[in-house]
């Protein structure tokens, strides 16, 4: 039976299902010879936490962006919220303010300070001529300096972007997100390259996140521990192609996508290379 539940964001349909973001039979590419992804199918709960992971090259970012409307995808169906993401189309358009995306080089603005940076995040709730001056209401800057504490960044609200660590820029990008009072959260490898603790900070952060407000998170992960970890499903990409869906369900790991694999089989396909 079909799960309803309300959405806590008046701007969407006043009801909405459990699926939040669906894909079939997606296909995509850069140019007219190869293809990035290969006939992805996905569903995504509202709610959960959706990680993604697979080697370098591996369609990865370009899942999130047909996920963030800025490519379309050659071949299949894409809905987030029953909305087709694609710039051009204005439903679409009004919904992806509340989606954050947080792209694999960060994209913030390096000679700008940290709190100007987070407060982007609020533009689309500017009226025009407050937008046009950047001009934000006390009541915005207010909110990015509590998403500023909440992101462990306190005291460095003033330091511009370019004289702040990686780890920092991170978190940086993360609450510029949040600003976005986000309800779907596409985050590309955020965690990466990032030392352990600060790694489970931020995704604790995340979570924390996610619990109060009913978000979905996806996130790219190069580590498979670490996605394990934190994400309900895991979806394992190979060469465009969607090869697992697994995720933890007490002491094993379960096999969505064809339930054939028992948890030893999955643990032996990552014991020889991590990385595959
Ligand atoms: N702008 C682009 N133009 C042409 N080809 C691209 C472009 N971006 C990515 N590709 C190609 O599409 C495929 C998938 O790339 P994608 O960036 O999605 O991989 P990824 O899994 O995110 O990799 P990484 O872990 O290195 O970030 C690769 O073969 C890549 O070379
Ligand atoms: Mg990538």
């Amino acid at each position: 039976m079909k799960q309803i539940q309300m959405t806590t964001n008046p701007s969407f349909s006043l009801i909405s299902t459990k699926k939040v973001i669906q894909m079939s039979d997606v296909w995509s590419s850069y140019d007219s010879k190869n293809f990035a992804l290969e006939g992805i199918n996905l569903s995504i709960d509202r709610g959960t936490i959706y990680s993604i992971v697979g080697q370098s090259g591996s369609g990865k970012s370009t899942l999130l962006k047909l996920m963030n409307g800025m490519m379309v995808p050659g071949k299949g169906i894409i809905k987030i919220d029953y909305v087709t993401p694609d710039m051009n189309n204005k439903k679409f358009k009004t919904m992806m303010h509340t989606i954050g995306y947080i792209p694999q080089s960060l994209g913030l603005i390096k000679n700008i300070t940290v709190l100007d940076n987070i407060l982007i995040g609020a533009l689309p709730r500017l009226n025009k001529i407050q937008s046009l001056l950047k001009k934000f209401p006390e009541n915005e800057v207010k909110e990015a300096k509590r998403i500023l504490q909440l992101v462990g960044l306190t005291g460095k609200e003033n330091r511009k972007v370019y004289m702040i660590s990686g780890g920092e820029k991170r978190r940086v990008a993360i609450a510029r997100a949040l600003m976005q009072k986000p309800t779907i959260l596409l985050a590309d490898e955020i965690v990466s390259e990032l030392d352990h603790v600060t790694a489970h900070e931020i995704m604790d952060l995340i979570i924390d996140v996610q619990k109060r407000t009913n978000l979905t998170a996806i996130m790219v992960h190069h580590d498979m521990q670490l996605a394990l970890e934190y994400a309900n499903r895991v979806a394992v990409i190979k060469d465009g192609k969607k090869i697992l869906e697994i995720g933890v369900e007490g002491d094993n790991i379960v096999d969505f996508q064809t339930g054939d694999m028992t948890t030893e089989e999955i643990m032996e396909m990552y014991s020889d290379d991590p990385k595959k």
